[in-house]
């Protein structure tokens, strides 16, 4: 009998089966579709028959699910649950909307078996090394399947494995979507880098390698800069990579979950917006095509001040992280849960698709749980902020866009001002509908 069940090998679940099974975890898989071109797993079970992998399995059963979210998730958990016994666990490991991952907890329940919701981060490659887990559910089921976590998973910062319970059934998918969030902002902000300088004219695929690598090395060291710098380097027959791709950019739907959490707990992640913006406008191609053909835009070389770039672009990204707190606070509150920010920031540390130094300072440096009252990080952005308005200065005269580096400023002015423009807003509402308004 083995311990574990897979549905679903395709990319993470092939990624993932292979994992577990170089660390001498017994697993059985089931995919219908499965087309095994991966010889590593020949040697555990495949199964085509539901109720044969299901009985392959020893008691309490755990299964992971790794197929896409929504409709084939739901799928699968509906016609899995008829196929188990009592206490048997159901573990689903895709990037599921933490509403639909409340709705599965409350199906599983239902039927006396066990839910854990479980957002999976690292990618094809990071799933295979050791991926950041975050988990929410059952206890019982969690403390089943703890000591395989620490098998497959990657010490973090505080020397623990990277997985993490955060709470009840949707807090772990809550955790990775706004890790999705934060995924969003920090590639728009790297590919708004690399778009301005390369629009300058000043700068080739080299230089701006140049300029990342030595980002790298330094405390704005993170994954995603890594990645990017191999991509802007790559080249093929025809010349780079880069020039051969097209600009059109898809999501799979995580960070519009996150802004309509944002939206229903009235918290701003305006860029988080910008950066969903972004991947909206881009696939508007038509459109731009033509309006590009009617529309004039300035084509001059320009001048850009790297020192000015660099202060600019670590404002926007502890923005980015000040956002991604106060939202899970918000959730917090309102749903009376009862999130660690620092946990999260652990558990990101490795094995993530956001792991960075910055992570690593803000777990060590920063109050993250009550970041508002945290001196260090509002000093800090007072000291980049000169970086930050020299840059957009620079991309708004020179028609270059810069998604995400305007929305920062704009946050920081605002949330760092003890008076709104939003008093003559109460002011029109009153006037137009009787609305109440607070008199100081
Ligand atoms: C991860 C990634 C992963 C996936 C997302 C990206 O943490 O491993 O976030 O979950 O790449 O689907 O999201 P988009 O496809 O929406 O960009």
């Amino acid at each position: 009998m083995n311990e574990f069940g897979i549905i679903g090998v395709g990319r993470i679940g092939a990624s993932m089966a292979r994992n577990m099974l170089s660390k001498g975890i017994k697993i059985s898989l089931y995919d219908k579709n499965f087309i095994n071109s991966d010889n590593e797993l020949n040697s555990s079970l495949i199964y085509d028959d539901l109720a044969e992998f299901v009985n392959s399995i020893s008691k309490p059963r755990k299964i992971l699910i790794f197929v896409p979210s929504g409709g084939p998730s739901n799928e699968v958990i509906s016609e899995l649950i008829q196929n188990l016994d009592s206490n048997d666990i159901i573990i689903d490991g895709g990037n599921t909307n933490p509403g639909v991952s409340f709705d599965n907890h409350q199906k599983v329940k239902s039927k006396n078996l066990l839910y854990l919701g479980m957002g999976v981060s690292g990618g094809v490659k990071g799933v295979l090394k050791g991926p950041s887990i975050m988990i929410g559910g059952d206890i019982k089921a969690y403390d089943q399947i703890k000591n395989s976590l620490s098998l497959i998973t990657s010490k973090t910062i505080d020397n623990s494995q990277s997985f993490k319970l955060f709470g009840d059934s949707n807090q772990g998918h809550f955790v990775k979507m706004i890790h999705n969030g934060i995924e969003y902002v920090e590639m728009q902000l790297i590919s708004s880098v690399y778009y301005l300088m390369i629009n300058s004219k000043k700068y080739n695929y080299d230089d701006i390698a140049k300029i990342f690598e030595k980002w790298n090395d330094s405390e704005l060291q993170s994954y995603l800069l890594e990645i990017s710098i191999r991509k802007i380097l790559e080249k093929t027959d025809d010349g780079h990579l880069i020039d051969r791709i097209d600009d059109e950019a898809e999501d799979n739907g995580t960070g519009r979950w996150m802004l309509n959490y944002a939206i229903e707990l009235g918290c701003s992640v305006n860029m988080l917006n910008a950066a969903l913006d972004s991947r909206f406008i881009s696939k508007n191609k038509d459109d731009r095509k033509k309006i590009s053909e009617k529309t004039e835009v300035s084509h001059r070389d320009f001048e850009i001040d790297i020192d000015a770039l660099t202060k600019a672009y670590s404002f926007c990204r502890l923005i980015n992280f000040i956002q991604a707190f106060l939202l899970i606070n918000s959730a917090n509150k309102k749903y009376g849960w009862n999130i660690s920010i620092s946990d999260a920031l652990n558990v990101w540390s490795n094995g993530s698709i956001i792991k960075s130094s910055l992570i690593n300072s803000l777990y060590k440096n920063y109050s993250v749980d009550n970041i508002i009252s945290d001196k260090k990080i509002f000093k800090d952005l007072n000291e980049l902020k000169s970086g930050l308005i020299d840059t957009l200065s620079t991309s708004l005269k020179n028609d270059v866009s810069v998604p995400c580096f305007n929305e920062a400023l704009i946050y920081f002015n605002q949330m760092s001002s003890a008076t709104l423009s939003t008093k003559l807003i109460q002011a029109q509402r009153n006037y137009f509908g009787s609305h109440k308004i607070k008199i100081n």
